[in-house]
Formats: C-alpha cells, structure tokens, sequence
C-alpha cells in the first residue's frame, strides 16, 4: 500500500494545502495529513483547532487522515510505517527551506524521501500568513480558505482584539 505523508503547520489549512491534499490523494492508497510543530513559528492557531480546521475541510473520506503530533517529522513517519513525505512547492522561495528539510529528514532516516508536488498557478501567491494578515485586518478570506473554517478564523482575531 503507498502511504504518503503531507506534514505541514497548517496555521491555517489554505485552499493551496487543499489543492495538495486532493492532488496527492489521487497518487497513493492513503494520505496522511500531519499537523506538527515548526519551532520556528509561533502558530496563531492551536494543534486542536489547526487538526478540526483540517477535518472539517476535508470530510469524511476513505483514504485521507488527519493526524497531529509533536515531535521530529521522522518519528511521526515511523509511528504511522510510511517512507514517503509529500509537500507543495509554490515557488523557487520555498525551495531552499524545502531542500533543508528533505536532505535533513533523509540524513536522520536514510529510508525516508521526500517528494515535490507544484502547486496551481492560481494559488502561488497564497500563504497561511497571508490569511491571517487579511483576516486580522477585516479583508476578505473567503476565496482563499476552506468556506466551513472562514468565521473561526475572523473569530480567533476578534477575540484576540485584531
Ligand atoms: O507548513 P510548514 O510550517 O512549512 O511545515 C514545516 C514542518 C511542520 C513540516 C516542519 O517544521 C517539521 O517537520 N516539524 C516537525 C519537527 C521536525 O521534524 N523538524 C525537522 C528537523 S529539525
């Protein structure tokens, strides 16, 4: 069975992730959609409503999993007994990190590699920061969002006071 693992902060899940997610899935068996932690953001939203967002924007399907953790990506890929990460790549900024990244893991897991997949013209500009830049100043999220997680994320700013 091919099992491919798609990590991500998903602070929050973007239209770009979920053109990933529905792209990747089309590729394997399973798709496991990991939130982890990037110790070098400080995340807005938490594991618990980064992995709902996640959820609800992809519904019950047979072949797609949500999955959080908190450790090294490495070990999440034991955990779950799959070799192959998957991540979207939306321009030649992403690439560098990107690399950093795959050459890492594949130092700390010799097993494990990574595969690159393009994301849609239409939504190489988008970012999780982006949204939340828009969102927290009152602009328009909704082409950019899953529509079912738009009012939480204003929500999470109006509480938090803009
Ligand atoms: O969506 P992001 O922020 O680009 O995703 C980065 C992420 C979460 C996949 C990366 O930070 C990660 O793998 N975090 C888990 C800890 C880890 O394994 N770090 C890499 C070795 S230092």
């Amino acid at each position: 069975m091919r099992v491919l693992v798609y990590p991500g902060s998903f602070d929050p899940v973007t239209n770009g992730h979920m053109d990933i997610i529905e792209r990747a899935a089309k590729i394997c068996d399973k798709l496991i959609v990991a939130v982890l932690v990037n110790h070098s953001k400080a995340p807005v939203f938490t594991m618990e409503e980064r992995t709902m967002f996640l959820k609800m924007a992809i519904g019950d399907r047979e072949n797609i999993e949500v999955r959080s953790f908190s450790g090294l990506l490495v070990d999440f890929m034991k955990s779950v007994n799959a070799k192959t990460i998957i991540k979207g790549l939306r321009a030649v900024s992403d690439f560098e990190y990107e690399m950093q990244m795959a050459l890492l893991n594949r130092n700390m897991d010799q097993e494990i590699d990574t595969l690159f997949m393009m994301t849609s013209i239409n939504n190489c500009f988008l970012s999780s920061s982006v949204v939340k830049e828009l969102a927290r100043n009152g602009a328009r999220i909704e082409d950019y969002v899953p529509h079912a997680i738009a009012p939480y994320i204003y929500e999470k700013f109006k509480k938090a006071g803009g």
